[in-house]
């Protein structure tokens, strides 16, 4: 261990009170402080904090709210409105799947926090019939769809899985996929890769030790993808398997339609190099981030930034100005993601978190603050829509493809397992009613379509369709056409599952 080095390296960039500490260490533990040191780029570390610091109390002086516009109608696709395009645009997506130049990206280095869980968000079992996993849903999602796209196109389709993870959650997460034989897929179309870490720091940029012997660390945010696909070497494997498009999204969405080929056709039709799925925010103050342009230049504008008068605006038709609600659903060619990766990365800058980070005094006391004391720095997912040169927008209906799974059930019944659970119950439900089918209670009384108002507050019908099955509804006719079914129901590859089963 060369010692000498580190501590000058640290006394040049004011941080040598990271060692206050090593005389009492084991060690291991030395061990361990040395390597975690060594691999620090502390001048880096200083200059990020620097920028980060200056450009969130900008952000905070100046009033973004003059500077928005809304998504112009040519730059946005929606489900509702373009109904008669929607054949063509998926007709367009899975062309490009069956020439395996689709892949999906997924964002699974978050720490899930709010949820309270130790063990990686994709491993949560909300409690569906089936006891599926989240991982297990979408690996079954991309399985459905090889097989759609080969059924059209007569040839083998690949998508291949991309996986960002942390260093908190990569074995975790390795090790259920393998555990689990990942659900089917070929275990070489299934790519893990880590994003980086960043240590916490104290209001004036000193770094925080969350023991004697470690350095707090945090990751990168999700936008530390950018940094990760370069030095993971994961665009070069892109490249080599000639990939063209990417989906990327977040892991808590269990309505996510992984690959969608509608949204995938859709940009590629409207010569998009980025674009972002969205819904439709309809109330004002609903905590969600929009879409729109800043001085002339797209971005995910959050909630907290702009004033209640904004959020309020209305265009024309009644609905609000700003209205593009970021599911966190992303498209990206593979030449723009090789831009952002070589020219632009380096330019973005972190955003700030105020946080309560555990760390130990000067005299090594464990110390566990009731009000922030330090920051994490972030990257954010969206923050290269700037960079776009044709950056389009798709709407997207939000019972069918939103609902995200952020919060543990006992908080404030928002986002949690149960509105999780409810949200792919009642879209299945509906699958089986537009196929033709219907339910009955188990006196065989027919359960009406649309339920009446006493119903609204009572639980969804208990039914479950395997994605194996169904990726978007399609392909339920010939199984449900003119049958009732008694809930619960499931739906998966060896047939229909139910409590009774009774005639027309
Ligand atoms: C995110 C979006 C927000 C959107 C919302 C919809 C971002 C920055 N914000 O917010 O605009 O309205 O989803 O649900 O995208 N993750 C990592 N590494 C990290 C941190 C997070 O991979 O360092 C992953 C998580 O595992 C998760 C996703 O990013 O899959 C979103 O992270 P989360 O912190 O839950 O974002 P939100 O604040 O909910």
């Amino acid at each position: 261990m060369d010692m000498r080095m580190i501590r000058e390296k640290l006394a040049e960039a004011g941080q040598v009170h990271l060692l206050q500490f090593w005389g009492e260490l084991s060690e291991v533990e030395q061990t361990e402080l040395y390597l975690q040191l060594q691999s620090m780029d502390f001048q880096e570390l200083n200059s990020f904090f620097q920028n980060a610091m200056k450009v969130s109390g900008h952000i905070k002086e100046e009033k973004i709210d003059e500077k928005m516009e809304p998504v112009p109608r040519e730059a946005l696709g929606s489900v509702t409105r373009d109904r008669d395009m929607l054949k063509e645009w998926q007709e367009e997506g899975l062309l490009h799947i069956s020439q395996n130049k689709v892949a999906v990206l997924l964002l699974a280095g978050g720490q899930g926090t709010r949820l309270g869980v130790s063990y990686p968000k994709g491993i949560y079992d909300v409690g569906l019939p089936s006891h599926k996993t989240l991982f297990q849903i979408q690996a079954e999602r991309i399985l459905k769809l090889e097989r759609l796209a080969e059924e059209r196109h007569n040839v083998k389709s690949t998508i291949p899985w991309y996986i960002m993870v942390s260093g908190r959650t990569m074995e975790s997460t390795k090790g259920f996929f393998a555990q689990h034989n990942y659900f089917g897929l070929k275990k070489e179309n299934v790519v893990f890769f880590q994003q980086g870490m960043l240590p916490a720091m104290d209001f004036n940029g000193k770094l925080i030790l969350e023991e004697k012997g470690k350095l707090s660390m945090a990751p990168d945010g999700n936008g530390g993808l950018y940094r990760a696909l370069g030095t993971q070497k994961i665009v070069d494997n892109m490249e080599g398997r000639g990939i063209k498009y990417i989906h990327v999204y977040c892991v808590d969405n269990i309505l996510v339609k992984v690959a969608d080929p509608t949204f995938i056709g859709f940009c590629v039709k409207k010569g998009g190099d980025c674009g972002a799925k969205v819904v439709e925010k309809t109330n004002p103050t609903e905590p969600v981030g929009v879409v729109c342009k800043v001085e002339g230049k797209y971005q995910v504008v959050e909630y907290s930034e702009i004033t209640l008068a904004t959020a309020e605006k209305r265009s024309l038709d009644g609905r609000l100005m700003f209205s593009a609600g970021n599911i966190a659903n992303h498209f990206f060619t593979l030449s723009f993601l090789k831009d952002i990766v070589q020219i632009h990365e380096p330019r973005l800058q972190h955003h700030v978190a105020q946080k309560k980070i555990q760390h130990v005094d000067s005299k090594g006391q464990l110390i566990k603050p009731d009000k922030p004391n330090g920051i994490k720095m972030e990257k954010f997912v969206f923050d290269i829509f700037q960079f776009a040169k044709t950056f389009v927008v798709y709407e997207v209906l939000r019972e069918d493809e939103f609902s995200p799974l952020k919060n543990a059930d006992s908080q404030d019944g928002k986002d949690n397992p149960t509105t999780a659970r409810h949200a792919l119950m009642s879209l299945h439900h509906r699958w089986v009613l537009t196929a033709g089918g219907h339910f009955i209670d188990e006196n065989g009384t027919k359960i009406p379509a649309i339920p009446s108002l006493k119903d609204v507050t009572d639980l969804p019908i208990k039914c479950e369709i395997s994605p194996l099955v169904s990726y978007a509804g399609e392909g339920l006719e010939k199984m449900v056409s003119g049958q009732a079914f008694c809930p619960p129901l499931v739906i998966d590859e060896t047939g229909i599952h139910q409590l009774v089963k009774n005639g027309l």
